[in-house]
């Protein structure tokens, strides 16, 4: 009978972004015993209640009150969830359906949480612009809550946020929800992980370094990974084995869904466009170029709506250590989230995690046990050039 209504709304200023909830529904504190606690993001006490039928969402777009320059944004990222997930998006007519509209008033971004309702809210403006943050809502419709509103949050971020002086509105961005199931493990660089805009909640310990990688518009691997889960998007038994921690494409099953940085039908192969370097004993240099050029819009100069990325695989010999030195980064893309664009070094032992991004013109040396090293740079603006070098070392 009674659906809880939730709206979520992404309020985006050039570097961070803010969801508020709007409405609050009536039932999400309640708990039925036997229930485990579970989680992943989505809400509620049934898990499937607001799953789209046959893994599809209807929608269409308001014509008198969306901001058509924003359509093609919206149905990049579509192109992006369908081509990495069994999730198809359809504008054939049904009883719940999503309306997408340009919320001109608040300026805000939003969406309704999960499959709820005929003309169910959806708000996408100008203000949001990229691709990323589409995704972002549209993962929200798929029945999704925010990474920093996972069960297990307070094991990778201190929060020092008053949650209690917070409006009830506001409040429901951050709070912890009740139900949920969590499918993949933590991920500072989900799509659905916040920036921290006011100094209040930065990542734990030996997570520090991931302070700005939070807030990302990349699409994370295990974002993909946990619409797939909770989808139950497969292939069968002929699916190709998949090399590097891939996993079968539900949406082409003879490709794989690859972590950054590795590429081909198989995951075997770097990702291209990239380039293979050998570190030797000395340091060597190298710099990446990313020319994203611009977006021209009514005679503005814009950034693009989604980014370019390239890949460098850097080899050392088995057992040793490499290092990597950013000398250089661009100036004007010191951003929390790094929106702009960043170099991201992938130290992190299980390649499909976001490791440390770097935007800020910050020299810092990273290390990494695992061959190859993948360096992965993406732009969404103009020219940028990164600088690093690298080396091996004994392992310690
Ligand atoms: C799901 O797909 C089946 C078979 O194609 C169809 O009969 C059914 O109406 C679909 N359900 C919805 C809700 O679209
Ligand atoms: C699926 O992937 C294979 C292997 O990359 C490719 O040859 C084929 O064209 C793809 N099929 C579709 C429908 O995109
Ligand atoms: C690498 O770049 C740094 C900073 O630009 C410079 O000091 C150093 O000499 C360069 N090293 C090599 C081997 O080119
Ligand atoms: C690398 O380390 C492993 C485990 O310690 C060892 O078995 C192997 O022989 C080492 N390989 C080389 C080339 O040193
Ligand atoms: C980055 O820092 C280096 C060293 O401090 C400096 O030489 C360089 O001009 C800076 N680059 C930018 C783009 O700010
Ligand atoms: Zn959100």
């Amino acid at each position: 009978m009674f659906r809880s209504l939730l709206i979520l709304i992404l309020l985006v200023h050039d570097i961070f972004s803010k969801d508020v909830v709007l409405n609050f529904g009536g039932h999400n504190k309640h708990s039925h015993g036997n229930r485990a606690k579970r989680q992943v993001i989505i809400r509620g006490e049934d898990q499937d209640q607001y799953k789209w039928p046959n893994n599809t969402v209807h929608y269409y777009f308001d014509e008198e009150n969306f901001d058509f320059s924003m359509e093609e944004t919206i149905l990049r990222a579509m192109e992006m969830l369908s081509s990495h997930t069994c999730i198809k998006f359809s504008t054939e007519p049904s009883d719940v359906i999503i309306r997408m509209e340009s919320d001109s008033d608040s300026n805000y971004c939003f969406s309704e949480i999960g499959h709820v309702r005929e003309n169910q809210q959806f708000s996408f403006t100008s203000n949001c612009y990229s691709v990323g943050l589409a995704v972002h809502e549209i993962i929200h419709s798929l029945g999704f809550m925010h990474a920093h509103q996972r069960a297990d949050r307070d094991e990778y971020l201190h929060f020092v946020m008053d949650l209690d002086g917070m409006s009830l509105q506001d409040r429901q961005q951050y709070d912890i929800w009740e139900h949920q199931i969590l499918l993949v493990p933590y991920d500072y660089g989900s799509v659905m992980q916040y920036a921290d805009a006011d100094d209040n909640y930065f990542p734990i310990n030996k997570n520090r370094f991931m302070y700005q990688t939070m807030g990302s518009e990349v699409v994370a691997f295990y974002d993909y990974l946990m619409i797939n889960k909770y989808y139950e998007c497969s292939c069968g038994h002929d699916a190709p084995k998949c090399q590097n921690f891939g996993y079968p494409n539900p949406s082409n099953c003879s490709q794989c869904n690859c972590p950054y940085g590795f590429g081909g039908d198989d995951c075997s192969q770097r990702a291209e466009p990239g380039t293979t370097l050998q570190a030797t004993k000395e340091w060597q240099n190298t710099t990446i170029s990313l020319d994203a050029g611009f977006r021209h819009v009514n005679h503005l100069r814009m950034r693009q709506i989604d980014y370019i990325y390239s890949y460098l695989w850097i080899m050392a010999p088995e057992n040793k250590t490499t290092e990597i030195r950013v000398l250089q980064s661009v100036s004007g893309k010191c951003l929390r989230g790094c929106g702009r664009g960043a170099i991201e070094i992938k130290t992190n032992e299980d390649p499909r995690l976001t490791s440390p991004r770097f935007c800020c013109n910050e020299s810092k040396t990273v290390r990494s046990s695992h061959t190859p090293t993948v360096v992965m740079a993406y732009n969404s603006e103009g020219l940028n050039e990164y600088t690093i070098a690298y080396r091996y070392v004994d392992t310690e």
